[in-house]
């Protein structure tokens, strides 16, 4: 009884496991198509703000909150891969997520983009 219980809940969790894994691992953020070179975008998508950023057409994705205060890094400026935040001028490494350039001392988090179909998506947090 107990051995075809237990087998019962292997089951269950073996079946599980699969739908698991054949389900969408990823959250779509955008079309590729809507983010230009040396530009970002603004993305309000399952309680994340992001900034989706395409530098020399790779894309990376990273809180759109600046770490030092209110600032939208996504309307901030971008040279290479750093983007300079309007409010105080700190700046960040959009691909590492570090800060170089002060007020900015805590670093950004940053999310592993892929590509799925031409959307840009990252794993779900
Ligand atoms: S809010 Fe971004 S540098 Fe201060």
């Amino acid at each position: 009884m107990y051995q075809k219980r237990g087998y019962h809940w292997g089951v269950v969790f073996v079946n599980w496991r699969i739908q698991m894994s054949a389900a969408c691992p990823h959250l779509s953020l955008c079309n590729k198509s809507d983010v230009s070179v040396g530009k970002a975008i603004k993305i309000e998508k399952n309680g994340l703000t992001l900034a989706v950023f395409n530098i020399a057409g790779e894309y990376y994705v990273t809180d759109d909150l600046c770490t030092h205060g209110p600032g939208s890094l996504s309307e901030g400026d971008i040279t290479d891969d750093v983007v300079e935040c309007d409010f105080h001028n700190g700046s960040f490494n959009i691909k590492t997520g570090e800060p170089v350039a002060a007020p900015c001392m805590i670093p950004l988090k940053t999310y592993a983009a892929s590509i799925q179909n031409d959307e840009i998506c990252i794993d779900l947090p």
